[in-house]
C-alpha cells in the first residue's frame, strides 16, 4: 500500500479530537484545518463551516448537471480515551501491528471517512472528476449528539440538495463479510437524581431515623427490569414495531457465531438479555434501558460510616422502531416517580436524544449499493441493523428528503470507545474500493 496513505491516516489519528472536553478544543480545530488542506489538496473545493460548536467541514467537486448527486457523511470527532491505563500503546500516537492501526478513532470514525476520501482522490486522478456529483460533511460532534448540524443542513437545505447519503460508521459483520446496516436504534438520555438529608450525615447517629438516598435510587432502578430482562416501564413496549419473519430467518442465516463473538469481545462471565429473543435480536431490534453510570457517598479508601446526602444516576434507553424519545423518556420519568421510596426527593432532567432509523435494503438505491460491495469485496453483502445509532441520519431524511445507504466498515473487535480501538489495513483499503465501486454504481 502507498506509505502516503498511511502517513494521512497517521496524521489525522495524531489529533486529539475529543468533542466532549473543552480542554480538546484546539485538537478538534485543528483536526478540522487539516481535513480542509487536504481535501483541498485532492481538488474539491472545501470550506470550515463554524457552528455554535465545533465547526463542519463541507467540500464539494464542481457539479454538473444529469448527474446524481451523493452526499457523503462522517465525524472527526471521537470519544474521550480514557482510562489511558488500559491501552497498550498512546492512543493519538498512532502505531501499525499486525496489520492493523491502533488509535482512538482508528475506526469509529477516522479511518472509515479517510477511505472514502483516498478513494476519492485515486478516482480524481485517474478520471479528473468523480462521476456523481458530491457533498462530502465531515462533522465535530457526532458523539456529543450532533446537536449543531440540523442547523446546517437547514441552512443549507437547498444547496445540499442530494439522491442519496452514504455514510461508513457502522459494524461489519466479520472481516472480509461486505455488511449494509438498513437500521439504526435510537438514544435518549435521562439523568436523576436522588437527594435525602442537607449534608451527609453519621450513620449512627441518623441510620435508621432517615432514608438512605442510595438505597431508595437501588431500589428504584431495580424496577426498571423484570427477572426476564424485559423492561418493566409501563407501555414502553406499545410502540414497538415486532421483527418481521424474513429479518429473523435471514439473520439466523449469518454466517457468524455471534454468541461465542459476544462472549468473548464482552468479556462477560455469560450473555444476558430479554427472554424470548436471540442475542441479535436483543442488540438489532430490541429497545433497552441501561443505567451508565451512578454515583453518592463515599468513594475512598477503607470505609466511611456516612449516610450519604445524595445518589445520582445517568440513563439511556437505546430505541427501535416506532418508539418516540420523548415519550419514553415521560413513561420513564412517571415510572421512577412512581416506584421512587418514601423519605427522598427525586429529580429528573432529560439529555441528548436521537430517533432510530429503518430503510428499505432493497430499494433502488440499496441494490446499487449491494451491487457496488459485491463488486468490492467479491461477496454477497449481508443485510443487517445495527445496536448502535447516528442520529443524524433521521434529520437527512427528514430535512434533506435522502435516504442513507449504512455501509460500515467497523469489526467486531475495532474496540470503538474502548481501549485499543483498531482498524484493519485491509478495511482502510477495501474502503477505497467501496467508495470507488458505490460511486459508480449510484451514477450508473
Ligand atoms: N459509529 C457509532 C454508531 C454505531 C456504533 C453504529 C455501533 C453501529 C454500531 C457512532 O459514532 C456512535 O457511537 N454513536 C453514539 C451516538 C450517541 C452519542 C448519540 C452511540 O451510538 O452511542
Ligand atoms: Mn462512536
Amino acid at each position: 500500500m502507498a506509505d502516503k496513505y498511511l502517513d494521512d491516516f497517521f496524521a489525522l489519528l495524531r489529533f486529539a479530537s475529543v468533542s466532549t472536553d473543552d480542554k480538546y478544543k484546539k485538537d478538534v480545530d485543528a483536526c478540522a484545518n487539516w481535513l480542509v488542506q487536504k481535501l483541498n489538496g485532492i481538488g474539491l473545493t472545501t470550506q470550515l463551516v463554524p457552528t455554535a460548536g465545533h465547526p463542519i467541514v463541507w467540500a464539494q467537486n464542481k457539479h454538473k448537471p444529469g448527474r446524481r448527486t451523493v452526499l457523503i457523511y462522517g465525524h472527526y470527532d471521537v470519544q474521550p480515551p480514557d482510562p489511558l491505563e488500559l491501552w497498550d500503546s498512546p492512543p493519538f500516537e498512532p502505531v501499525l501491528k499486525d496489520g492493523y492501526v491502533f488509535a482512538r478513532g482508528a475506526t469509529d470514525n477516522k479511518g472509515q471517512i479517510l477511505s472514502h476520501i483516498l478513494g476519492m482522490q485515486e478516482t480524481m486522478k485517474e478520471d479528473v472528476d468523480l462521476p456523481v456529483n458530491l457533498h462530502l460533511v465531515i462533522e465535530g460532534e457526532e458523539e456529543i449528539g450532533s446537536n449543531n448540524l440540523p442547523t446546517f443542513l437547514q441552512k443549507n437545505r437547498d444547496a445540499l440538495k442530494c439522491d442519496i447519503v452514504v455514510v461508513s460508521d457502522t459494524g461489519m459483520i466479520a472481516p472480509g463479510m461486505p455488511t449494509i446496516s438498513y437500521g439504526l436504534r435510537g438514544v435518549t438520555a435521562l439523568e436523576i437524581k436522588v437527594t435525602g438529608p442537607k449534608i451527609d450525615l453519621h450513620s449512627g447517629i441518623y441510620g435508621g431515623a432517615v432514608a438512605n438516598p442510595l438505597a431508595a435510587m437501588s431500589k428504584m432502578l431495580a424496577t426498571l427490569h423484570d427477572r426476564d430482562g424485559h423492561i418493566a416501564i409501563e407501555g414502553f413496549y406499545d410502540q414497538v414495531l415486532p421483527l418481521e419473519n424474513w429479518e429473523r430467518e435471514m439473520w439466523r442465516k449469518l454466517p457468524i457465531d455471534v454468541e461465542a463473538e459476544l462472549r468473548k469481545e464482552s468479556g462477560a462471565p455469560e450473555l444476558f438479555g430479554e427472554k424470548g429473543f436471540s442475542s441479535l435480536e436483543r442488540i438489532w431490534a430490541r429497545p433497552t434501558a441501561e443505567i451508565n453510570g451512578m454515583g453518592g457517598g463515599y468513594q475512598g479508601q477503607g470505609t466511611k460510616t456516612v449516610l450519604p446526602s445524595y445518589g445520582f444516576a445517568k440513563l439511556t434507553f437505546r430505541l427501535v422502531p416506532n418508539q418516540d424519545g420523548d415519550a419514553i423518556v415521560d413513561l420513564a420519568k412517571k415510572h421512577l416517580q412512581k416506584n421512587c421510596p418514601p423519605g427522598v426527593t427525586l429529580e429528573m432532567q432529560s439529555g441528548h436524544s436521537g430517533p432510530w432509523y429503518l430503510t428499505d435494503p432493497h430499494s433502488k438505491f440499496g441494490e446499487a449499493a449491494q451491487r457496488a460491495l459485491k463488486k468490492a469485496f467479491g461477496k454477497e453483502a449481508a443485510l443487517i441493523r445495527e445496536g448502535g445509532s447516528i442520529p443524524i441520519v433521521s434529520a437527512f431524511r427528514e430535512i434533506l428528503n435522502a435516504e442513507t445507504l449504512l455501509l460500515g466498515l467497523a469489526l467486531p473487535n475495532c474496540r470503538a470507545h474502548s481501549p485499543n480501538e483498531n482498524f484493519p489495513l485491509e478495511n482502510f483499503e477495501a474502503g477505497r474500493r467501496m467508495n470507488k465501486a458505490v460511486l459508480a454504481e449510484i451514477a450508473a
